[in-house]
This record gives C-alpha cells, sequence and structure tokens, in this order.
C-alpha cells in the first residue's frame, strides 16, 4: 500500500518536472521572434508591392515589433540559459549589450511610428532601418540550428 503510494507519487512529480522544462521561455521566445517576422512580412509586402499601403497595417506592424522587442528581452533571466538551442550562450555573458539591441530596434519603431512612413517607398525605406538591427542582434546572439 505504503510503496504503491510513493510510486504513484514519484510519478506525479516526474510529470510536474517535465511540464516545467518543456515550458521554460524557450517556446516564449520563438514565438515572440515569430510575431516579429511576420510584422516585418507585412511591411516586406507593402515595399515588394504585393500589398497596397495601408496607413493602418503599417502602423500596426510597427507597433507589434515595439511591444513584442521590449517583451523578449525579459525572457532570459539566469538559469534559462538551456531553454532553447537558438539562443547564443553569449547572451547570458552580455545582457547589458543584448539588451541595447533589443532597445535599438524598439527605439527605431518608436522613431518610425512618430513619423509613419507614408507610402511604399517609405516603407522599403523603414525596412532597412529595421533589418539592420534585426541582423546585428542575430549575427551577435542567435545561433544557427
Ligand atoms: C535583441 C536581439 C534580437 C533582435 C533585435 C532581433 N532578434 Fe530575432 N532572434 C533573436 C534570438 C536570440 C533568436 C533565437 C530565439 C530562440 O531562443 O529561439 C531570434 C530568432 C528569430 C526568429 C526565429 C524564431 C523561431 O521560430 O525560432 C525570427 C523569425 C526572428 N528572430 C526575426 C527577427 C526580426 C524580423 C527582427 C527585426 C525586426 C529580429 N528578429 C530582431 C534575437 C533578436
Amino acid at each position: 500500500m505504503l510503496r504503491k503510494f510513493v510510486a504513484v507519487t514519484a510519478l506525479c512529480l516526474i510529470s510536474v518536472a517535465t511540464a516545467v522544462s518543456a515550458a521554460g521561455f524557450g517556446e516564449e521566445r520563438e514565438h515572440t521572434m515569430e510575431k516579429i517576422g511576420g510584422a516585418m512580412a507585412t511591411l516586406g509586402k507593402v515595399a515588394k508591392g504585393q500589398a497596397d499601403y495601408n496607413a493602418d497595417a503599417v502602423k500596426g506592424a510597427l507597433t507589434t515589433i515595439n511591444a513584442e522587442i521590449k517583451h523578449f528581452k525579459t525572457l532570459f533571466p539566469a538559469g534559462s540559459e538551456n531553454d532553447s538551442k537558438e539562443a547564443s550562450p553569449a547572451i547570458w555573458g552580455n545582457k547589458a549589450d543584448f539588451d541595447a539591441h533589443a532597445d535599438k530596434l524598439a527605439a527605431d519603431a518608436e522613431a518610425l511610428l512618430a513619423q509613419l512612413p507614408a507610402d511604399q517607398a517609405g516603407v522599403g525605406a523603414a525596412m532597412g532601418v529595421l533589418g539592420k538591427d534585426c541582423g546585428a542582434c542575430h549575427q551577435a546572439y542567435r545561433l544557427k540550428k
């Protein structure tokens, strides 16, 4: 009887531990970056003329990038080094610099929101600015799978 109870308790503990480590911060990091990638894709369609310029859509995409990159930088607390395969260990050794890359993208998106790109060419120019921020951070802190 007691032995059975112990075995069941142990099983429960194992499943709790698995659930916690599977959740971690990895999924949230991917999910957040996917939203940012989606917003860039929306801007990309306008820049390439695959979608008509629409001020609300451009504003929405820039708002998403601004909000999600601020959230993203909170997903790397100490102890979460192994939660995702694409996050470089360098993040935890250079957290201030990593955060500065995030802040730069947030600030550039904010500046663009304050002076919204007004046409297809403007959206193309905005993508050039934002794209450099993506690339700079990825080069330093994103590992290839
Ligand atoms: C502050 C640094 C930083 C900035 C700025 C940044 N990224 Fe990322 N990005 C990362 C890291 C780190 C990962 C790996 C995330 C992980 O742990 O899975 C990543 C992963 C991604 C992924 C893959 C998500 C997945 O499904 O695994 C996409 C797409 C992406 N970034 C798009 C962008 C775009 C577009 C921009 C610019 C608008 C951008 N990122 C700006 C750090 C950054």
